[in-house]
């Protein structure tokens, strides 16, 4: 298919509805019923998203975004000259133009994302400010195997993985390990994986960064059942689901969830779904790390730790990794 901008071809892997649907089935049927995250990145939820990230009490965005302004020099020379890029949940993708603005000759830019408007936008951006760079867009789930696609005359001297926004911790500690797994066999021996890991914290900073004042993070979350009543005619009453964001000290994880205010009925494509007064729906994890447990888990998924760099507060960090 043809990206909006003629010279950016998208590689199309983009979950269709039919896995939407099984999941919503799935998660609504449990006894504690949940929904996978992955599904909040919608247009209207990458909107929001990126709402969250402008809001004061969410910190991690701005502080990673320190982090890579302070020290691209350090990671560009780290990565080395033609490098090609690959950022899984490449969103609006203002933090790889800090990479690819302190690399050497950087070869090409693959981001990877399960938001196709969101991401062929922000391809197009990007093709505007770096006309030499090769961007290949793929649009894909990738917490599933997926393929890259093979460019031609392109020999890199580098592949270079890059995971930023903490997103890694939307991944319970097993699912971190396989999905680092799978980097490691699509870059390749040598490849370089660049992860952003928000830090274990206090938990009262943690629990205001996602119950922001402005009710977006609130918004965000309820944009989910706005988006099964529009994709498989749901008749969710958005009103009748509190937002609800906890910090759960024994798994090192916040986790947020939709609480049902009343004993109400929900129908999906016809199918009933039956809560009561206070049940959740359990919709998203965001696992916290120290440095040394993060090092830890990357060993034990075939890489080694070769550098981490923290803003000044140690809120949050990012890892340079070694495929081995
Ligand atoms: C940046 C996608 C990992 O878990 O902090 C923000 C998403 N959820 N507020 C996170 C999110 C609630 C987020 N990720």
């Amino acid at each position: 298919m043809k990206a909006p901008d003629a010279s950016l071809y998208l590689h199309d892997l983009e979950p269709s509805i039919a896995e939407f649907r099984t999941a919503v089935f799935e998660g609504l049927s449990k006894p504690r019923k949940t929904l996978p995250c992955k599904y909040f990145y919608d247009a209207e939820g990458s909107r929001l998203f990126e709402r969250i990230c402008e809001q004061p009490e969410y910190y991690p965005t701005r502080t990673e975004f320190q982090i890579l302004e302070t020290y691209a020099g350090e990671i560009a020379r780290l990565i080395g000259p033609h490098a090609s890029l690959v950022e899984f949940g490449s969103g609006a993708g203002i933090k790889i133009r800090l990479l690819l603005e302190a690399l050497e000759q950087p070869r090409a830019y693959l981001p990877v994302d399960i938001s196709r408007e969101h991401m062929l936008a922000a391809a197009a951006d990007l093709a505007r400010q770096f006309p030499d760079l090769c961007i290949a867009p793929v649009c894909a789930d990738y917490t599933q195997p997926f393929a890259l696609p093979t460019l031609h005359d392109l020999e890199p001297d580098t592949q270079v993985g890059f995971f930023p926004g903490s997103t890694i911790g939307n991944f319970t500690p097993m699912e971190a390990r396989v999905f680092l797994g799978r980097t490691h066999t699509l870059l390749g021996n040598g490849a370089m994986m660049l992860v952003g890991v928000d830090l274990r914290k206090d938990g009262a900073v943690l629990t205001a960064a996602y119950n922001d004042a402005a009710g977006i993070t609130a918004a965000f979350n309820r944009n989910l059942l706005r988006r099964i009543n529009d994709v498989l005619q749901g008749t969710f009453d958005l009103t009748g689901f509190a937002h609800k964001a906890l910090w759960n000290p024994e798994l090192g994880r916040m986790e947020m969830h939709l609480v049902s205010q009343r004993v109400q009925s929900v129908y999906i494509e016809g199918r009933r779904f039956d809560f009561e007064d206070g049940e959740t729906i359990h919709t998203e994890n965001s696992y916290k790390y120290t440095i040394p447990q993060f090092q830890q888990l990357a060993r034990e998924s075939g890489y080694s730790p070769v550098a981490v760099w923290t803003d000044t507060r140690q809120l949050f960090s990012v890892h340079a990794l070694r495929a081995i």
